[in-house]
């Protein structure tokens, strides 16, 4: 995935629209209990101080979230990891590989962590992780202090990858959003267990299966009667207003069609994923395309998408987005 280089993360960071006046005055709004839209590489957080547990409850309820998930704790690196969870050498070596990057780790919450039980939702466990976004990393290290944050959507919407998605979908809940530029993964972090003996992923994301696999070893599916579940994991998710239809290779009158490399014959794409049926391009491309439609169209047909490497993430994202055809919502 074309992530940034390591060197093109210190500062200052190579985003115009965010100025250095403005990281500090979002760090002295953090500080003071504030919340702040933040870019990542993935998408857009909305940011708090982990450590105070009255900021957290204002992001579950500018969020509207049912029930208080757990939320990702933002950290500097492995260093500022270490304050907050017990480290063992899998997550060592997943940190010196993927961090700052899109791989979020669930560890056991040290005795000393400072993060709010809020944030952890109480569980004796914490999801963190360090992202490689230039303005994201230059905030935490000026608060000092880990960064909750879930995406910067409403409950069950689409996730947002830029700016502006955040300013639309939560107003004057997110006062004041640092437009990062455009998300470069454009799907979530994936999500790894490490509490037990074995690997555990939660969620599929912007890192693929094989490559974290190579370190550590087979990664195993989420058992819940296990208790090594991700709250937060509904089936129902980024749900979009239109109907989707799943591994669409024909298009029904009125419906979008939205590609995934060349058309089938006939079919003209009102969107395309990728033309040249890279996954890394699509992932990037999932939530504001299917916005896009969502905003012209009633339904939406989806072309079908390998389910190898960001294709799985990619898979559960869509899965979850039209889990309300196949039930009620959950
Ligand atoms: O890419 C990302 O991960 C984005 C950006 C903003 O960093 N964040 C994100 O956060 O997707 P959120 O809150 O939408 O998803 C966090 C997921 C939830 O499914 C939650 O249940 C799980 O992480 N999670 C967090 N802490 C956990 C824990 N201690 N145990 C199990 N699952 C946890
Ligand atoms: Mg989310």
């Amino acid at each position: 995935m074309p992530l940034p280089p390591r060197h093109f993360l210190g500062s200052p960071h190579p985003y115009p629209n965010v100025s250095d006046h403005e990281i500090r005055e979002a760090a002295r709004r953090l500080l003071s209990g504030g919340l702040i839209g933040m870019p990542t590489e993935t998408v857009y957080g909305l940011a708090a101080d982990a450590t105070n547990g009255l900021a957290v409850a204002a992001i579950y309820a500018a969020k509207g979230r049912p029930s208080f998930n757990p939320l990702i704790c933002h950290v500097e690196g492995p260093e500022m990891a270490a304050t907050c969870a017990r480290l063992d050498a899998r997550a060592l070596l997943l940190m010196d590989r993927f961090w700052p990057g899109p791989l979020s780790l669930v560890l056991p919450r040290s005795e000393t962590c400072p993060v709010s039980e809020l944030a952890t939702a109480g569980l004796s466990s914490i999801g963190l992780r360090s992202p490689a976004h230039p303005v994201a990393l230059d905030l935490i290290r000026r608060v000092g202090r880990p960064l909750a944050a879930p995406s910067a959507n409403r409950s069950e919407e689409l996730s947002p990858t830029m700016a502006r998605h955040v300013i639309e979908g939560l107003g004057e809940k997110a006062p004041m959003v640092l437009d990062g530029g455009t998300c470069l993964a454009g799907i979530e972090s994936t999500i790894v267990s490490l509490i037990g003996p074995e690997p555990v992923m939660l969620r599929p994301g912007a890192v693929e299966r094989d490559s974290i696999e190579a370190l550590i070893g087979p990664l195993s599916a989420p058992q819940p009667s296990l208790g090594v579940i991700s709250p937060g994991m509904m089936r129902r998710h980024y749900a979009p207003r239109a109907r989707l239809r799943l591994h669409a290779t024909s298009v029904a009158p009125g419906e979008a069609f939205l590609a995934f490399g060349p058309s089938p014959a006939g079919i003209i794409a009102t969107l395309n994923l990728s033309e040249t049926s890279r996954l890394d391009e699509a992932a990037a491309n999932l939530f504001s395309m299917l916005r896009e439609l969502d905003s012209k169209f009633e339904a939406i047909a989806i072309a079908p998408i390998p389910n190898e490497g960001l294709g799985e993430g990619i898979n559960d994202r869509i899965k979850r987005a039209s889990a309300h055809l196949f039930e009620d919502g959950v």
